[in-house]
């Protein structure tokens, strides 16, 4: 039997949201993975590097994937719930973890890296990332893409014509290459996303907080009342996402 309204809300908005897992969702929501396997990729090349940075590492989740780190491996994060999981997380496997704002120089040297990865960076600071990146060192990431979650976005916020080129590939593109970067791969795919009830939504939008900003669930209960209505009429709510995968080089 579907589950009421207002039970599945007062679950998802009393789940805690810190970390970056989204194991609570499991069974619930479902997003297709990008085909490139970031993760996988980004494993090799650690393996292989001397020295690396993980730029907004989040929880370290998606690092500590890794099964072999270069012999100087650094991540930073903003977040202090977040910087004391990954530390918990890392730390063990000397990663050095370092609190370091988003909107500031990111706190190492000139040319300090081999290479650097990121996934999913709130922000993303091609001059720093130009910077910290030793001569003939790699830039490997994958970013949110333009218009991601935008049916949600919309449903909750009305037309946002504006904001839908926002980190469009061949934007980013142009600001790396301006840092003095040289792109030398760039993909982009959109990729489905299911919700099944309501309390994954607001799950999401708790952890995500960029999709709404401001979100509550008090501030925005009619909307959501309309959208479990829709949930329950047709299954489930699709919505999209995209992702970009980058490699820049910086010139030797
Ligand atoms: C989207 S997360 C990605 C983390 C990690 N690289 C990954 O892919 O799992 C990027 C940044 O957003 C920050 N962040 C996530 N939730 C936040 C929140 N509620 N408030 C402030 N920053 C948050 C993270 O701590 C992290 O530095």
């Amino acid at each position: 039997m579907a589950r009421a309204f207002d039970d599945l809300l007062g679950e998802a908005d009393s789940a805690a949201v810190d970390g970056w897992d989204f194991s609570w969702l499991d069974g619930r929501a479902t997003e297709q993975r990008p085909s490139w396997g970031y993760q996988r990729s980004m494993s090799r090349r650690l393996a292989a590097a001397s020295s690396a940075l993980d730029v907004q590492t989040g929880g370290g989740e998606v690092l500590a994937e890794a099964a072999r780190f270069p012999p100087a491996m650094a991540a930073t994060e903003s977040w202090p719930p977040n910087l004391a999981q990954a530390t918990r997380l890392l730390g063990p496997r000397g990663v050095v973890v370092v609190a370091a704002p988003d909107q500031r120089p990111l706190p190492f040297a000139d040319a300090a890296f081999e290479l650097v990865t990121s996934r999913h960076p709130a922000t993303v600071r091609w001059g720093e990332i130009a910077r910290v990146l030793a001569p003939g060192g790699t830039y490997f990431a994958q970013h949110v893409g333009p218009a991601t979650a935008f049916e949600l976005v919309e449903h909750f916020l009305g037309p946002q014509p504006e904001a839908r080129r926002k980190r469009h590939p061949d934007d980013e593109s142009a600001e790396a290459e301006a840092a003095g970067l040289a792109v030398v791969d760039v993909r982009c795919e959109r990729l489905r996303m299911e919700f099944f009830d309501i309390g994954a939504v607001v799950y999401f939008l708790r952890k995500v907080i960029w999709t709404v900003p401001g979100f509550t669930v008090e501030g925005y209960r009619d909307a959501l009342h309309a959208l479990h209505q829709h949930i329950e009429r047709e299954g489930s709510f699709v919505a999209h996402s995209s992702r970009t995968l980058f490699e820049a080089r910086k010139p030797a």
